[in-house]
C-alpha cells in the first residue's frame, strides 16, 4: 500500500476537460491496487491572472513542493499576453522543480494515421532539456521600437546542466532494446554549445559503452524525422530544438492528441510533472472535443514514475487497444466518452 499526493494543475482552456479524464484513468489503474490518491487543485492560469494579477506564487510553490507529483492540463490564453503565463507560470514550476528531464516519447501506435506514406516502425524517445537554453530568459533588448532596435536571446548551456540530462538520456538508451543515442544541435554554427554538448556526449558514452552514439544537425533531423523516423531511438537535444522537434514528432504520431511528456526531477528533490504536448486549444474549449489520449498516456509515465509501472502498462495497453479500434469508427467520441472508455479498458 502506497499513498500518491497528486498536485493537479488543470489550468486554462481544455486543460480542465482533459485532466478529469486523466483522473479517471489514474484511479482506474491504481483501484484494488492498495495504492490511494489524494489530489490538490490549484487555481493557476489565466482565471487567477486575471483576478489577482498573480500567475505562480511562493506559497503557490512550496505547496506544490508537498506532493509526490503533479498532473498539469494546459497553460495558456488569448486574453492574457503572450508569455505571461509561459513564463510567469509554465516555466517557472520546470524550472524551480528542476525538471532537467523533459521527456517525450513517441510512438506510432497501430492504427494511428500519421501523415507520412511509410513511417515503418517509430518508438523513439526525446530526452528534451528542460531547465537552460534560450529558456533562461538571459538577454534583453535595447532602444526599442526604433529602427537600432537589438534584441538578444542568450542560450545557456552549463557543463553541470548538460551533463545532467545527457548521463540521463545514456541511461535510458542503456535500458532500451536497441541502445542508441543521437544527439542533435548545430554546432556547426552554434559553436559554443554545439561543442560542450559534443564533448560531453563523447565522455559520458564511456560510462555506457554499449550505446551507440550518433549525431544530427537540428536541420537534417527534422528531414530523417519526416524520411525515416525509425532510425531513432533516444535522441537528446537543448531545449529550444526538443520544443520544436517534438511538435514534429507528435505530428508524425498521429498528432498533439496523443502525446504525452513527463517534466522529470531525476535526483528527486521535488515533484515531477507530467503533462500533454498540447496546449490550452481555446478555439475548442468547453466544447467536448478534446482528446483526454494524450492526458491519459502522460498519466501512465506518472504511474511509470512513481514505481507503479504494471498500473503504467496497464494504461499504455489500453490507450492502444482503443486507438487501434479508431479507424472507420462510426462516430467522434466526445472528451468524455474516450475517458471513460479507457477507464473501463483500463479496469480490465
Ligand atoms: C511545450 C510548450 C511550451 C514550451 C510553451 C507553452 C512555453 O510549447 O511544452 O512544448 O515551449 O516548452
Ligand atoms: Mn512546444
Amino acid at each position: 500500500a502506497q499513498h500518491i499526493r497528486l498536485a493537479v494543475v488543470a489550468g486554462d482552456g481544455i486543460g480542465t476537460e482533459v485532466v478529469e479524464q486523466g483522473l479517471l484513468a489514474l484511479e482506474s489503474a491504481l483501484h484494488g491496487s492498495g495504492t490511494t490518491v489524494a489530489t490538490t487543485d490549484f487555481d493557476l492560469g489565466a482565471r487567477r491572472w486575471h483576478a489577482t494579477g498573480e500567475t505562480l506564487t511562493d506559497t503557490d510553490l512550496d505547496a506544490i513542493r508537498a506532493h509526490d507529483a503533479i498532473l498539469l492540463g494546459a497553460i495558456g490564453d488569448p486574453t492574457v499576453p503572450s508569455g505571461v503565463l509561459e513564463r510567469g507560470l509554465l516555466l517557472k514550476l520546470r524550472f524551480a522543480l528542476d525538471h532537467y528531464v523533459n521527456l517525450r516519447p513517441s510512438k506510432l501506435f497501430p492504427g494511428v494515421a500519421s501523415p507520412l506514406a511509410n513511417p515503418g516502425d517509430v518508438d523513439f524517445v526525446v530526452v528534451r532539456e528542460g531547465t537552460e537554453g534560450p529558456y533562461v530568459g538571459n538577454g534583453g533588448a535595447i532602444r526599442v521600437g526604433t529602427p537600432h532596435e537589438v534584441a538578444n536571446e542568450v542560450s545557456v548551456n552549463t557543463a553541470f546542466g548538460v551533463e545532467r540530462v545527457v548521463r540521463d538520456a545514456f541511461a535510458r538508451a542503456a535500458a532500451r532494446p536497441r541502445k542508441k543515442l543521437t544527439l542533435v544541435h548545430k554546432h556547426n554554427v552554434l559553436v559554443h554549445a554545439g561543442h560542450l554538448w559534443r564533448r560531453t556526449v563523447e565522455a559520458v558514452n564511456a560510462e555506457f559503452p554499449d550505446v551507440t552514439v550518433d549525431y544530427l544537425h537540428v536541420d537534417a533531423a527534422t528531414i530523417f524525422l519526416v524520411t525515416n523516423p525509425s532510425r531513432f531511438d533516444v535522441i537528446v537535444t537543448d531545449n529550444l530544438f526538443g520544443d520544436i522537434l517534438t511538435d514534429l514528432a507528435a505530428a508524425i504520431t498521429g498528432g498533439i492528441g496523443l502525446a504525452a511528456s513527463a517534466n522529470i526531477n531525476p535526483d528527486r528533490t521535488a515533484p515531477s510533472m507530467f503533462e500533454p504536448v498540447h496546449g490550452s486549444a481555446p478555439d475548442i474549449a468547453g466544447q467536448g472535443k478534446a482528446d483526454p489520449t494524450a492526458t491519459v498516456l502522460s498519466v501512465a509515465l506518472l504511474l511509470e514514475h512513481l514505481g507503479h509501472t504494471d498500473a503504467a502498462r496497464r494504461v499504455e495497453a489500453a490507450v492502444a487497444a482503443d486507438i487501434a479500434e479508431r479507424r472507420g469508427a462510426e462516430r467522434v467520441r466526445s472528451t468524455a466518452e474516450v475517458g471513460k472508455d479507457l477507464a473501463a479498458r483500463i479496469a480490465g
